[in-house]
C-alpha cells in the first residue's frame, strides 16, 4: 500500500530549532514504521522560501532572499540528516519545477472560476504571512503569535473564493470524521468553517518574492498558496524522469503544528477541490513544545538547540525525549533537566542496562549463545497483541501512547530480571533449564521491543539487534517467541553512555 507522509515546509527566515525538528522526527517515526510494515512509503519535508517572512529577514540582513534561502535550507537539510531522518525528498519552494507546477494549478483554479479581482484591507502579520481579523488581535493591534504591532494593509489582490467551499467542506467533514485528528482539532476546524468563510487573497501586489501569477505578472502568488501546493508538486519531480503523483497522491497524512490548522484543514482542501485534485486522507495536528510558558520560536529567543543535543547525546535520545515527554497532540514543556532525567533513568538505566546485562549474562553463562526455551506464560501473555496495538497506535498517530506501550514492556523485563535473579540461578546446576528460560526470554523480549522501538530510536535499536545477532526489522517477527534461540551475541558497549557535566541547552 502506498503511504505518503509530509511535514510542513519550514520558513528559511531563521535556523531550525527544536520545534521544527519535532514535526520532522514524528513524521520519520511514521515513515520508518510503515516501511517496517512493508508499505510503499514516500516521506517529504522541505523549506518554504517565498513571501514576506523571508523577504523581510533578508532585507534586514542586507542579503537577497535567495541567499537567505540557500543559507538556511542547508541547515534544515543537515538537521534532518543529523536526526537520522529518512525523508525521500527535500522540497524547496524556489525549485523551478515547483514554481511551474504552482502556476499551473493556480491557473486551473482561475479557469475553473474560483478567482476574482478585489481589494484587501485589514491587518496583516508579515511574520505569519497571514491576514488577521480584529477579533484575533491582542491589545494594541498585536499579532497573537509574534506580539508585533500590526499595520492595516490595503492592496488590490486576486482573491480565492473560499466562501464558495463552505458547503463542500462541511460535507467533507461529515463524510470523513477522521479527516482531521485529533478530535478536538477536527471540532475546531469544523466550527471555524461553520462560522462562515471569507474569501482569501490568492496573490500579493506589493511583494516581488514569489511565484508570478500566470495571468497577471505584476503580482506573486500568496506565499501560503504557493507553500501548501508543495505537497502536491513535489511528487511530480522528486524522481528524475518519473512522476510519482499517481502512485502516492492523495497524501496519507499531513503532519502539522496547531498554529497552521486553518491553512491545512480549511484552505488546503478547498484549494484542492477548486483545482479538482483529490483531498488528503488525513491532517494530523500536534501541540507546541514549550520552554517555560512560551512556545519555542526563533523570535522569542528561547531555543534548545537540537544539533547540539544530537551531537552530545545522540539523535535517538532527542527523538525519544520529545515524543516521550510531551503527549503527542498536546502542548507540553521541555527542559534540559527533563531531558537529562529521562536520558539517565529511562534510556541508560531501563533500556541500556537491561541490554548490557542480558548480553553479559548470555556471554558468561552460555558462552555467548542465546539458549532455546519457551518464555513463561504469564510474561508471554503480557506481550500478546503488542505488535497489533503498536500498529493501531501509529495508524492513529498516537506517538506518545505507542512509545509508552512499548516502554511498559521494557519495565516488565526489568522486573523479570529482578524477580528471577539469574545470577543466583547460575550458581545451581539444577536450575539450568530455568536459567535458559530467563536468558532466552530476556534476549527475545529485548529483540521484540527493539524492533518496535526502531522507528523511534533507529541507531541504538539497530546496534542492539546486531549485538543480539538478530537484525531482521520486519514487524512479522515482532512477537515474543517468533524467533528461537541459537544466535551468537556480540559486543554492544554502552548504548547510552554517561555524559559528563553537559547541559543540552545551547
Ligand atoms: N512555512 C509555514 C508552513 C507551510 S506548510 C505548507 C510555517 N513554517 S514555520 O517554520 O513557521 O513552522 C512550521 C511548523 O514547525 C509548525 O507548524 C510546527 O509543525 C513546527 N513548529 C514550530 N515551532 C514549534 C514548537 N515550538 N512546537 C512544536 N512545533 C513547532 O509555518
Amino acid at each position: 500500500m502506498p503511504y505518503y507522509v509530509t511535514t510542513p515546509i519550514y520558513y528559511v527566515n531563521g535556523e531550525p530549532h527544536l520545534g521544527h525538528a519535532y514535526t520532522t522526527i514524528a513524521a520519520d517515526v511514521l515513515a520508518r514504521h510503515m516501511r517496517q510494515r512493508g508499505e510503499d512509503v514516500f516521506f517529504l519535508t522541505g523549506t518554504d522560501e517565498h513571501g514576506e517572512p523571508v523577504a523581510q529577514e533578508a532585507e534586514r540582513l542586507g542579503i537577497t532572499p535567495r541567499e537567505l534561502g540557500d543559507r538556511n535550507a542547508v541547515r534544515f537539510k543537515e538537521l534532518a540528516a543529523r536526526l537520522s531522518v529518512t525523508n525521500d525528498f527535500f522540497i524547496r519552494t524556489t525549485d523551478p519545477e515547483h514554481m511551474a507546477k504552482v502556476a499551473e494549478v493556480v491557473q486551473r483554479i482561475h479557469d475553473n472560476g474560483h478567482v476574482y479581482a478585489g481589494t484587501y484591507e485589514g491587518f496583516y502579520c508579515p511574520r505569519c504571512a497571514d491576514f488577521k481579523t480584529e477579533a484575533e488581535l491582542e491589545e494594541g493591534n498585536r499579532c497573537p503569535i509574534h506580539k508585533i504591532e500590526l499595520q492595516i494593509e490595503k492592496e488590490d489582490n486576486w482573491f480565492f473564493r473560499l466562501s464558495a467551499f463552505q458547503e463542500p467542506l462541511e460535507q467533507l467533514y461529515a463524510e470523513r470524521p477522521g479527516f482531521v485528528t485529533p478530535q478536538n482539532r477536527y471540532n475546531e476546524a469544523l466550527s471555524f468553517i461553520r462560522g462562515g468563510l471569507r474569501d482569501v487573497s490568492l496573490s500579493r501586489a506589493r511583494l516581488k518574492w514569489g511565484v508570478p501569477v500566470p495571468w497577471d505578472e505584476s503580482q506573486v502568488v500568496y506565499v501560503w498558496i504557493d507553500a501548501l501546493l508543495n505537497y502536491y508538486t513535489a511528487l511530480s519531480y522528486a524522481r528524475d524522469g518519473e512522476d510519482l503523483t499517481e502512485r502516492f497522491w492523495p497524501a496519507s497524512v499531513h503532519l502539522i503544528g496547531k498554529d497552521i490548522l486553518k491553512f491545512h484543514a480549511v484552505i488546503w482542501p478547498a484549494l484542492l477541490m477548486a483545482a479538482e485534485i483529490e483531498v488528503p486522507q488525513k491532517v494530523t495536528i500536534h501541540g507546541y513544545l514549550l520552554l517555560g510558558e512560551h512556545k519555542m520560536s526563533k523570535s522569542l529567543g528561547n531555543v534548545i538547540e537540537p544539533n547540539h543535543v544530537a551531537e552530545v547525546y545522540g539523535p535517538d535520545a532527542l527523538r525519544f525525549y520529545v515524543l516521550r515527554e510531551v503527549s503527542f497532540g498536546s502542548d507540553g514543556e521541555v527542559s534540559a533537566e527533563g531531558f537529562e532525567t529521562r536520558y539517565t533513568t529511562e534510556l541508560a538505566n531501563e533500556y541500556g542496562n537491561l541490554a548490557s546485562r542480558t548480553l553479559a549474562m548470555v556471554e558468561r553463562y552460555r558462552d555467548g549463545v542465546v539458549p532455546s526455551a519457551e518464555p513463561p506464560a504469564e510474561l508471554a501473555a503480557e506481550f500478546d497483541g503488542l505488535v497489533q496495538s503498536v500498529c493501531a497506535g501509529i495508524d492513529e498517530v498516537e506517538l506518545t501512547a505507542t512509545l509508552d506501550e512499548i516502554w511498559r514492556r521494557i519495565k516488565r523485563l526489568n522486573r523479570y530480571v529482578q524477580d528471577e535473579e539469574p545470577w543466583q540461578l547460575a550458581k545451581d546446576d539444577a536450575q539450568a533449564d530455568r536459567l535458559d528460560q530467563v536468558l532466552y526470554t530476556l534476549a527475545e523480549g529485548l529483540r521484540v521491543v527493539s524492533v518496535l522501538l526502531h522507528p523511534f530510536m533507529p541507531g541504538s535499536t539497530e546496534r542492539l539487534l546486531a549485538a543480539l545477532g538478530r537484525e531482521e526489522l520486519g514487524l512479522d517477527g515482532a512477537r515474543l517467541g517468533a524467533v528461537e534461540g541459537g544466535a551468537t551475541v556480540g559486543e554492544l558497549g554502552q548504548l547510552f553512555p554517561r555524559v559528563e557535566a553537559e547541559a543540552p541547552a545551547a
